[in-house]
């Protein structure tokens, strides 16, 4: 877990204008967005993937300014697996964070993935607003917010 300075102000964009569709209250710094893409790429070295072999890291930026990252966690009985970014939100939540503002999934990939329905609900949950952001090992990444990826989540009646 890191911590990082909140900063007021516009946010800024990074040079490429890559992150330039985050225009919500959940707007990330470009200081943000660099330490939570840190986050979840190391997070991802650790994945306990033996089926799937695909290692995934994800971050999330709490309320309080807190990076939590975690990994992907499989089990023999395939069912009970559990993606890096609900663990990462777990994490969070069970550490006395249950905001989040923001979260980075990291893949190893050429393209940039988005989070399965199962974690956008659980995002839900924490993090209406949060801005989302999917990077990967190609140039792409791409940058949105649980409100687009999750347009009418579940809620309690
Ligand atoms: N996985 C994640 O951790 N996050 C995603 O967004 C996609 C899928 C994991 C679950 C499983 O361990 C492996 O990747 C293959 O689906």
């Amino acid at each position: 877990m890191r911590r990082i300075s909140r900063r007021g102000g516009k946010p800024r964009l990074s040079k490429r204008g890559r992150f330039s569709r985050l225009t919500t209250a959940a707007d990330l710094s470009a200081d943000e967005l660099a330490a939570l893409s840190v986050a979840a790429r190391e997070a991802s070295a650790f994945a306990y993937c033996p089926y799937s072999k695909f290692r995934v890291g994800a971050a999330v930026l709490t309320g309080d300014g807190e990076i939590v990252g975690a990994c992907n966690v499989e089990n023999a009985s395939y069912g009970l697996s559990i993606c890096a970014e609900r663990n990462a939100i777990f994490q969070a939540v069970a550490r006395g964070y249950p905001q989040i503002r923001a979260l980075v999934l990291y893949t190893p990939t050429a393209k940039p993935v988005t989070p399965c329905g199962a974690c956008r609900q659980v995002l839900a949950e924490f993090g209406g607003e949060a801005a989302v952001v999917c990077i990967c090992d190609g140039g792409e990444s791409i940058a949105t917010t649980l409100r687009e990826l999750l347009a009418m989540p579940f809620g309690a009646v």
